[in-house]
């Protein structure tokens, strides 16, 4: 079974004050609470059992919009995150949650639109190591940043490096088999001091068990407040284009 993980915790410093009070994946894009874009990806994938890790100070707000998971024919469990340690610090939080199953982690602040059947099929066939989804943009830098041979093979993927090798980012939606969670409990903390997710997948790379699927319908984050506006204009032209056709 393929279960699900939204990853929600953080204090979201960048955006204050707009986060002084609530958590950035609440915050509105366009006409929807930020982590509803997350979830409607996980639920169009099939994903019924979802997790969703979140700030302490924060819960209560989560489980206020959200609750059981009953209204989106899902099942909703919830943990937190004490400090935010880094994005791969999720499989530790969710060992338990995982259990036995394979999981599919997409972080709160990333929106994907336009291309429900791609992800539907890249998460339904999978069967077994990682795959990880890369887009071609403008500020590679910003993200993880996958590293390609002559013959597009990947060849490794480097965290925010300052000279990126590719303009192929690598999006926050992650899909993972069981040893996730043993590979996860064996990373070491950055630099940075985060148990890093670029680490997990070149771990799984290094064991030839990495795919990187190209994806190419919209991907926007949201961590700036120009991110965070332009996708909540995005999300509007899209919704119109919908009902225009
Ligand atoms: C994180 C990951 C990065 C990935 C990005 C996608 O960065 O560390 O590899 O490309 O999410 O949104 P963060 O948003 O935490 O800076």
């Amino acid at each position: 079974m393929m279960k699900g993980i939204i990853l929600a915790g953080g204090a979201g410093t960048r955006l204050h004050p707009l986060t002084k009070i609530t958590s950035k994946q609440l915050l509105p894009v366009y006409d929807r609470p930020m982590i509803y874009y997350p979830l409607q990806t996980l639920l169009d994938a099939g994903i019924r059992e979802i997790l969703i890790i979140v700030a302490p100070d924060r819960a209560g707000d989560f489980l206020r919009l959200l609750g059981s998971g009953k209204e989106f024919g899902a099942k909703f469990t919830y943990e937190i995150q004490d400090r935010p340690e880094g994005l791969a610090q999720a499989f530790l939080i969710g060992k338990t949650f995982i259990g036995d199953d394979n999981v599919t982690m997409i972080l709160g602040d990333n929106i994907f639109l336009g291309n429900e059947t791609f992800l539907l099929n890249a998460i339904t066939t999978f069967a077994g190591g990682a795959r990880v989804f890369a887009k071609e943009v403008p500020d590679p830098e910003r993200f993880g940043v996958v590293e390609f041979d002559a013959h597009m093979r990947v060849v490794s993927i480097e965290e925010k490096p300052r000279v990126p090798k590719s303009r192929y980012a690598v999006t926050g939606l992650y899909v993972y088999d069981n040893t996730v969670v043993e590979r996860a409990a064996a990373l070491k903390p950055s630099a940075r001091g985060e148990l890093e997710i670029t680490d997990l997948n070149n771990a799984y790379l290094r064991d030839h068990q990495l795919e990187v699927c190209l994806y190419d319908g919209f991907w926007l984050d949201t961590g700036t407040f120009d991110t965070l506006l332009d996708a909540g204009i995005t999300v509007r032209e899209f919704r119109r284009a919908q009902t225009r056709s």
